[in-house]
Order: C-alpha cells, then sequence, then structure tokens
C-alpha cells in the first residue's frame, strides 16, 4: 500500500488525506517520570495492543501493566485468546473469566465469549435458560454462526469494564493482526446487520467506545524488520480508515542494543590467531547487518506514519520472564517519559 506521511500529521493514503490524531495529550514536563507515566495513560482508559504474531504484543502488554501499576495506577490485563502466556509472564498460572493477581497492582483477566454471553444472560434474568442454550449447542448455532458475534460479545465486555472503571488502566492483548482488524470491525457490520435490539444496542455502545479517543486507544506493536513494519503500517490505516479509532504511540520491540563494534580492518587485526576468530568476526558482520536494519525499518516507519515510537530492546534470554518483563518495563517508562 503506498502511504505517504504529508505536514500537520495528515497523511495520504490510496489517494484519500487522512488525519491520524495525536497520540498522547501534551503531558504537562514535569521532573518525575511517574507525572509523564500517569498522563500517558490517562489519555484513554482503554489501551488495546494490536499487531502481527510474534512481534511481541504479549510482552509489551505485560510490560505496559508493570508500567502503570509502578505509577500507582490500578491495572486490569484483559486475554482474549485464553494463551497461557501472559499470565506466564508474570510467573502466574493461566487466566480465567475471573479475575487473578498478576503482580501487585496488576489483576488480570480472560474474556471468552461464552463467558461474556453467559454473564449477560445471568444479568438480565436468563441464567436458566443460557444453560440450557448452552448444553442443547444453541449457542453454538446462534454466536458462531453469525459473523462478528464472537467479538462483539467480548468487546460488550470490555466496553462494560471501561464504563464501569473496573481499574485505572485497562490493557488489552488483543488477537494478531488479520483477526485484530475483523474483531474490531465487528460493531460497524453488525450495525448494518442487525437493526434494533441487544446486539445493535452492544454494537453501538461498543462503537462509541471504540470512536471515542478519550476512552480508548490502540498501541501498535512491530518489529524493527520489513515485514513487521509493513504489515504495522497496513494495519494503521485499516484502523484509521475503517474503524476511525485513535492511535497511540507506537511501540518498536526487539532492537538489538547498539555496540561500538570496531571496523572490518581493525576488527580482523584485533581477532587475528584467535581460535574463534571466524565466529567472531561473523557476529560483528550479523550485528553491524542488524543495526543498519532496524535503523532503517524504524526510519522508515517514522516516515509512513506521524506516530511516536516507544523502544524496547531484544533479551537474549532462551524464554522471557519477570525479570525481563521488569527490564522491558523499565525501558517503556524511559521512552514514554521522553514523549512530547
Ligand atoms: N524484547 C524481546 N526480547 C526477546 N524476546 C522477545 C522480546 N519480546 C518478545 N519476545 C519473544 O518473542 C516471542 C513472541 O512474543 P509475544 O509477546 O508472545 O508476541 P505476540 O503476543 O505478538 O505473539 C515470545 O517467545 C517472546 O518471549
Ligand atoms: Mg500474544
Amino acid at each position: 500500500m503506498a502511504a505517504t506521511a504529508a505536514a500537520n500529521g495528515k497523511v495520504r493514503v490510496r489517494g484519500v488525506e487522512l488525519m491520524l490524531l495525536p497520540s498522547v495529550a501534551p503531558a504537562s514536563r514535569l521532573d518525575q517520570d511517574a507525572v509523564d507515566i500517569t498522563d500517558f495513560f490517562a489519555a484513554s482508559r482503554a489501551h488495546i495492543v494490536a499487531g502481527k504474531g510474534g512481534v511481541g504484543k504479549t510482552t509489551m502488554t505485560a510490560a505496559l501493566a508493570l508500567v502503570a501499576s509502578r505509577a500507582g495506577l490500578s491495572v486490569l490485563v484483559l486475554d482474549v485468546e485464553g494463551r497461557p502466556e501472559l499470565p506466564g509472564l508474570f510467573g502466574r498460572p493461566p487466566l480465567g473469566f475471573a479475575e487473578a493477581t498478576l503482580a501487585p497492582g496488576v489483576r488480570g483477566r480472560w474474556i471468552s465469549a461464552d463467558d461474556a454471553l453467559m454473564e449477560y444472560l445471568a444479568d438480565h434474568g436468563l441464567r436458566r435458560l443460557a444453560r440450557t442454550m448452552f448444553e442443547t449447542g444453541v449457542v453454538d448455532v446462534l454466536a458462531r454462526a453469525t459473523p462478528g458475534m464472537q467479538d462483539i460479545l467480548v468487546l460488550g465486555k470490555i466496553k462494560q469494564l471501561e464504563r464501569t472503571g473496573a481499574a485505572d488502566v485497562i490493557l488489552v492483548d488483543a488477537p494478531a493482526s488479520g483477526h485484530a482488524i475483523s474483531f474490531l470491525r465487528s460493531p460497524r457490520g453488525l450495525l448494518d446487520a442487525v437493526r434494533r435490539g441487544p446486539v445493535h444496542t452492544q454494537a453501538r455502545e461498543v462503537l462509541e467506545l471504540l470512536t471515542d479517543g478519550h476512552r480508548c486507544q490502540v498501541l501498535l506493536a512491530a518489529l524493527p524488520e520489513e515485514t513487521p513494519v509493513n504489515e504495522l503500517v497496513e494495519t494503521a490505516f485499516s484502523l484509521e480508515e475503517d474503524i476511525g479509532i485513535k492511535l497511540g504511540p507506537v511501540l518498536l520491540n526487539g532492537s538489538y542494543p547498539q555496540l561500538d563494534l570496531p571496523g572490518e580492518d581493525d576488527a580482523a587485526a584485533l581477532v587475528a590467531g584467535r581460535p574463534d576468530a571466524g565466529a567472531l568476526l561473523e557476529a560483528a558482520v550479523f550485528r553491524r547487518r542488524r543495526a543498519a536494519l532496524q535503523a532503517r525499518q524504524a526510519d522508515r516507519l517514522a516516515a509512513a506514519l506521524p506516530l511516536q515510537q516507544l523502544r524496547t530492546s531484544f533479551r537474549f534470554v532462551p524464554a522471557l520472564g519477570p525479570d525481563d518483563v521488569d527490564a522491558l518495563a523499565g525501558e517503556l517508562a524511559d521512552a514514554i517519559a521522553e514523549l512530547t
């Protein structure tokens, strides 16, 4: 997709001029990071972390949760796929529909469509009917056969949590790009398909949430590599154009730390005679290429999207754990404090 950045935050894509909303309210620049962080999270109550699979959405969601909780904010993390990675990053067992504590000040829960529907029906005095519907498979027919119905049930629950102020900060670990777009598009589709009744009301209220930048914003995540950057730019325009959702800063995750490497000739002289000279020189070549690649991709992203970037580094460990989330949270806090 050809997208070009123009002056004053406007962007042309496929011949249409789009206005990308500013990512955060201008922060009052005080000395403490905590104040900047509070401002950052106060820009919207719900933050939806989205992006291509494997770029670090779940990791960034966990790190953002720590950043917010350390600034004294209560945090609720919502997983919409029922996967074990998110609680695993806090060293906790898989989440259920009921809230669980993930870390001090951080609660988490898995919002499944079935549980959300069951709860909706129970709240409307239909608990017994709900049970029968699940047992007889009626729910499968109704909820799974209508496009967008599963998504609207999940989004409806998120909307309710946002409305009732379930936490100062609600972080949603969204599905991967392709599904994230259809997930966030579901209320518009249903508004067209269902003209009245509770599903229509739910779709309308969810759309109100998604299009109100004070209540909700999307934080897109990517790695500083060609394909994830392309996909992020596509997703950003799709979300802006089709849904009118506010985009916050981009989470650019997994940059290799900058190394002060000698030039190629000096490097060869330095390692001459060592048995591992070949491997060391190869490693140096790899790191130089990687540094150039990630700088190029970060610049390309900045040129394609007028959004600020929050950068986090690649962690050289076999599997990320709570200590890594902690370190990434520190990097994010510093990056948030640098936002303008
Ligand atoms: N900054 C990082 N450094 C090293 N590994 C990372 C980093 N961020 C994510 N990962 C790893 O990359 C993989 C994908 O991350 P994850 O957060 O699960 O992505 P997503 O939720 O977008 O699919 C996981 O194995 C995770 O541990
Ligand atoms: Mg994930």
